[in-house]
């Protein structure tokens, strides 16, 4: 079978590899890639420039199963266009993305279903966005794609106009409204479930770390590491947030008749009074997928074949019971700027780790270099959270490269 994972980021290079080593061993391809992916991948042939010719290029060379990895591409219709093709696509049509591309669609989805999340105005200019703040710290969010840089909490007015002005002056997003959401505490789990028409399992829970810096502080960013494991959450605890959050997420889909066939995330607040939703997403989370995907075994590709076909078959995949970290590896500048061009180092020496490529290309000598924001995720595992800890410091303690910055508490922030 030949599978298509269509991204170019680390939780693509994660994907692509995890499906290249399923039993079935499928013939991988992946668009837009990168020269990192391109080592485990194929490139796609043909002309490029949108989802239609990028479906027709799929059709041409007898794909026959397309994986979204990114949300943008599922958005702009690439799972309706492929599945009017005849070709099973893993990720939602565009209808149902909007999940995740309109933060005011997911809230009165959740309001709906009565699943719980934190409260909420929509405002469509900055004089409505400020009458609905009712205290601080407040949480100001752009209804739209905006690559993990449209949520700002802030703690006062200044920050509030300061944003506003971004959204509604600068129109840095786009077009859109702003919803003035509560603010809610506790630490974070993503929870992602596999979902067909109704089934669904849910994959090992994960904690991304937003900020840049160590103890949670500096800038948002679009995650500097993750945590991976079946025990992150006590059973219980997940057994709560099945039947509160993913059931009647699944059911809600089908009783508004929204087609879902993809991964759906639900990125959880545990607050004191239960988990409650902060976003949902249609696809893997990034960088949860390099820390979960390692741990999955069995058959993806036939697992997501026949998911893409609208059935969830638990017996295909298995997970691992161990901790899997991943800790990403960003470029100097990152996340105001990036620097492009600084050579990494001692990718070779890497023996009990993966490492997946955000943000590299190859130069002319053949050697990795820096080309974006986040540049790498190292991934080891342990059979306890420590170990895993202390197997991706001292891989990561082999690879650099000028200017990169990483945090030392991934895996650890959070537990203590
Ligand atoms: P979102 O894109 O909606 O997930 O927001 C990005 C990040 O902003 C989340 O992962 C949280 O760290 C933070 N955040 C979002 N909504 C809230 C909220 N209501 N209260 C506190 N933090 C939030
Ligand atoms: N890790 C958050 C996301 O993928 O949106």
């Amino acid at each position: 079978m030949k599978i298509i994972v269509v991204g170019k980021g680390g939780r693509e290079h994660a994907l692509v590899t995890a499906l290249a080593e399923s039993k079935s061993a499928p013939e991988v391809y992946c668009y837009p890639g990168s020269d990192a992916i391109f080592d485990v991948a194929k490139r796609l042939p043909g002309e490029v420039d949108d989802v239609e010719s990028l479906v027709a290029a799929m059709v041409t060379e007898g794909i026959g199963l397309c994986v979204g990895g990114e949300e943008s591409w599922l958005a702009k219709g690439l799972a309706d266009q492929a599945r009017a093709a005849g070709i099973p696509t893993w990720g939602p049509v565009a209808e149902s993305a909007q999940l995740e591309s309109s933060k005011e669609f997911a809230k009165e989805f959740m309001i709906r279903h009565e699943i719980p999340t934190g409260g909420y105005a929509v405002a469509g200019n900055a004089v409505e966005a400020k009458a609905a703040v009712a205290g601080y710290p407040t949480v100001l969010k752009f209804d739209g794609l905006a690559a993990g840089k449209g949520v700002v909490i802030c703690n006062n007015e200044s920050e509030v106009d300061a944003f506003l002005e971004e959204v509604f002056e600068d129109r840095r997003f786009g077009d859109g409204r702003v919803l003035v959401e509560e603010f809610l505490e506790g630490p974070e789990v993503s929870v992602i479930a596999a979902v067909a028409d109704g089934e669904y399992q849910i994959f090992t829970p994960a904690r991304d770390y937003k900020r840049l810096a160590d103890g949670d502080q500096g800038l948002n960013t679009g995650g500097m590491g993750a945590v991976a494991s079946r025990a992150l959450v006590e059973p219980e605890v997940l057994a709560d947030i099945e039947e509160k959050v993913i059931r009647p997420s699944v059911e809600g889909l089908v009783k508004d008749g929204l087609d879902f066939r993809g991964f759906l995330y639900a990125g959880l607040m545990m607050t004191n009074s239960g988990a409650k939703v902060l976003e949902y997403n249609c696809r893997f989370g990034d960088p949860e997928a390099q820390a979960v995907l390692p741990l999955v075994g069995g058959d993806l590709a036939a697992y997501l074949k026949k998911a893409a076909e609208g059935s969830i078959e638990e017996s295909l995949i298995s997970f691992d019971q161990s901790w899997s970290i991943c800790l990403v590896m960003a470029s100097a500048g990152y996340p105001s700027s990036s620097r492009n061009g600084d050579v990494v180092r001692g990718l070779d020496d890497l023996k009990d780790a993966r490492v997946y490529h955000a943000g590299t290309k190859k130069n002319t000598d053949g050697d990795f270099v820096t080309n974006g924001g986040r540049v790498l995720a190292i991934v080891a595992r342990g059979s306890d959270r420590e170990s895993a800890r202390e197997a991706v410091y001292t891989e990561a303690g082999h690879v650099g490269f000028d200017g990169a910055q990483q945090r030392s508490d991934i895996g650890k922030m959070h537990f203590d």
